[in-house]
């Protein structure tokens, strides 16, 4: 009896997994575990066997039974929901799955294409602190305590003579500090205003540019930028040097590009002027290698620095940098 139930169990077994078609499920549901399937029968000769063969052999006609059965409705389950029921049988023609790849953060996308372009020209990315001492960040500037320049900037304090760095141009002093020239440097990194709207936001990315050396000119300056954005914009990109005002370089120049919304014709990206700012420069002013022990007389160069969120802006027509910061799939995953 015994050998027959193990016997019965196998084929049960065997049958099942082979189903794959869900008409065959009803069929072996009646042949195995219905009223007068095979199992019901051996259970019903039960009462042949002798009182104490009876106990063990109905024990295990009960498992077997609750076997089967638990293993039919695995397959019936894995049939129904669309699977390949009990044979395990690949469907070689069915698309991979593909897997979930990250990347970069737009951000970096920009800030890692900016230093490749400097790089290329010969520029050494370098970095430098988040906190930074006043020192650095303003008075070696040529932006002394009371300088009204400061309010250009809305700083956090950390305390009377720390801050959050408001720009990354505390970057040039260090590397002047401890090189002499020539000395051409990239530093990216991350700067702190107290700021917010949709062009602004407390935290965001700058560039910044160093190169110092004998008899460096304007001349070399607008050069390089305009090499710059035009691997950046793309080499048709129109640009202009405006003059402008910045306590550590004299004479300063804004760089604007040609509107990449409206081709210069005037929209609301560019409040109707067909330009867009894109990074300060200019040469750097003789008082600063006075804090830096540059001799002036032998020594000229120029600097800049660019913000990244309006850059990627930019390069990719985002009109809200908030975007940048909400670590939405939605955004992110375009680029
Ligand atoms: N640090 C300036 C700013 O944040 C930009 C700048 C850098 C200007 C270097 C001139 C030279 O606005």
């Amino acid at each position: 009896m015994k050998d027959q139930l193990l016997e019965l169990e196998k084929r049960g077994n065997d049958e099942i997994s082979a189903i794959n078609d869900p008409s065959d499920l009803e069929p072996f549901r009646i042949k195995y575990l219905g009223k007068k399937g095979a199992l019901t029968s051996l259970m019903k000769s039960l009462g042949k066997l002798s009182r104490e063969e009876r106990p063990e052999a109905g024990k295990l006609a009960n498992q077997i039974k609750v076997n089967l059965s638990r293993r039919f409705q695995e397959v019936k389950t894995s049939i129904e929901a669309g699977k390949s029921g009990g044979a395990t049988s690949v469907d070689v023609t069915l698309p991979g799955r593909v897997p979930l790849y990250g990347h970069l953060h737009p951000i970096t996308q920009v800030i890692k294409e900016v230093c490749l372009i400097f790089s290329r020209m010969g520029f050494r990315v370098v970095k430098g602190p988040n906190v930074e001492l006043d020192y650095y960040n303003f008075e070696a500037l040529n932006l002394p305590k009371d300088h009204p320049a400061r309010d250009m900037q809305d700083t956090f304090y950390i305390s009377e003579n720390v801050v959050l760095r408001t720009h990354t141009s505390p970057i040039q002093v260090r590397v002047m500090e401890t090189r002499q020239p020539p000395v051409s440097v990239i530093a990216p990194g991350k700067v702190y205003r107290r700021d917010s709207d949709v062009s602004h936001t407390p935290m965001f990315h700058q560039v910044e540019g160093l190169l110092v050396d004998r008899d460096v000119s304007f001349g070399e300056l607008k050069g390089t930028l305009t090499r710059f954005i035009h691997q950046m914009f793309g080499s048709d990109t129109r640009l202009r040097f405006r003059p402008s005002f910045f306590p550590f370089t004299e004479p300063s120049a804004e760089v604007d590009i040609q509107c990449v919304m409206c081709g210069g014709k005037g929209c609301r990206t560019c409040s109707r002027t067909g330009w867009l700012e894109i990074l300060g420069s200019g040469m750097v002013d003789p008082e600063v290698y006075g804090f830096v022990d540059y001799d002036p007389d032998v020594y000229s160069g120029f600097a800049f620095g660019m913000g990244i969120e309006r850059i990627a802006m930019l390069k990719y027509g985002i009109d809200d940098i908030q975007l940048f910061f909400k670590n939405d799939m939605r955004f992110l995953s375009q680029f």
